[in-house]
């Protein structure tokens, strides 16, 4: 978790140009220190923007750099403040805070193939995977889905794998001449036996992938939403009992477990406050959580140990959290 412990100084490096709307950002570590906390693949950050805002990236580079992390974000026309703050007025030489990695979208190492299904910006978690395959030597095959070719992040990269017997390449881009959307189920069909595989893209792309998947072994099948599926738990009318203190908070209607904690000033770490990220997972003592995030698996949720208390509520009269 981002808590203030774990929170790095870093210096912007550089910033590039990566693909229409997507700018790179190398961050490396500020004397005293020397080298960034090592991640996995399929890690993420939390940027703590100066404007207050908090938003989390993939680290799109090898999980064995440890001079660096690379970042790739969108410009987002609907941006609430964070892209539009990373393109319009972060620049190169500037300094930043982040939070140590954390990975809610890991890589299973044993599997005899990986394929990786990314829609736009989507590609960048797949970056640190290809990354990581190709060390232990593990066959892969990307289905790359942009706009245009214009709008494709990393493809001299991706292309520099040309040529590898162990990589398939499939781009498409679902608006040049002759272009379609990406055809999930067939893609599915088409999975080599054993093969483990991995989308993260805009929400009609994951719920086609959750839909074409639905009869996999659930190990098999990975995925990482950037946007949440479904609207917080918002209904209230509970008790959130504080283990370490001892204090009650009534949940009211309209607000999220989150919000009654913020308006008497306790200030538990959180980031997307969408039920994507993870930063704001607390552990259960006491009651069912009626889960709305997109960080734990049905296994995890139904365990009913931990909650996502940014989005999710509770379906019993009183909720006691180990805060
Ligand atoms: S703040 Fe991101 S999951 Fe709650």
């Amino acid at each position: 978790m981002s808590t203030q412990d774990s929170l790095i100084q870093v210096r912007v490096r550089a910033v590039t140009y990566e693909a229409d709307g997507i700018l790179g950002f190398e961050l490396v570590p500020m004397p005293p220190l020397k080298d960034l906390p090592a991640f996995t693949a399929g890690a993420h950050i939390d940027l703590h923007l100066p404007n207050g805002l908090l938003r989390s990236y993939s680290l799109l580079n090898a999980p064995g750099e440890r001079h660096r992390y690379l970042i790739g974000v969108n410009k987002d026309a609907k941006s609430r403040g964070g892209s539009r703050y990373m393109h319009e007025v972060l620049r190169s030489g500037e300094t930043l805070t982040i939070g140590a990695p954390r990975n809610n979208f890991p890589l299973d190492e044993t599997s005899p193939m990986n394929v990786f299904i990314a829609g736009g910006i989507g590609i960048t978690p797949m970056m640190s995977m290809i990354a990581r395959s190709q060390e232990l030597g593990t066959p892969w095959r990307l289905h790359y889905a942009a706009r245009t070719r214009r709008n494709a992040a990393f493809l001299d990269v991706l292309q520099g794998h040309h040529g590898n017997p162990n990589v398939e390449l499939r781009l498409n881009f679902d608006q040049e001449a002759g272009g379609q959307m990406l055809d999930l189920a067939a893609i599915v069909q088409a999975l080599p036996a054993g093969a483990h595989v991995y989308c993260c893209g805009p929400l009609p792309m994951l719920a086609a992938y959750e839909q074409a998947t639905a009869a996999l072994p659930p190990e098999r099948v990975h995925m990482e939403y950037f946007a949440a599926k479904e609207a917080a738990a918002t209904d209230g009318g509970y008790v959130v009992e504080l283990a370490r203190s001892g204090k009650q908070v009534d949940v009211r209607p309209g607000q999220t477990i989150l919000d009654s904690l913020l308006a008497i000033g306790i200030e538990p770490p959180f980031s997307c406050q969408e039920g994507i990220c993870g930063t704001c997972e607390v552990k259960v003592l006491e009651g069912t959580p009626d889960h709305r995030d997109l960080v734990l698996t049905n296994a995890e949720k139904a365990a009913n140990d931990r909650i996502m208390i940014c989005c999710s509520g509770c379906k019993t009269p009183k909720l006691v959290l180990d805060l």
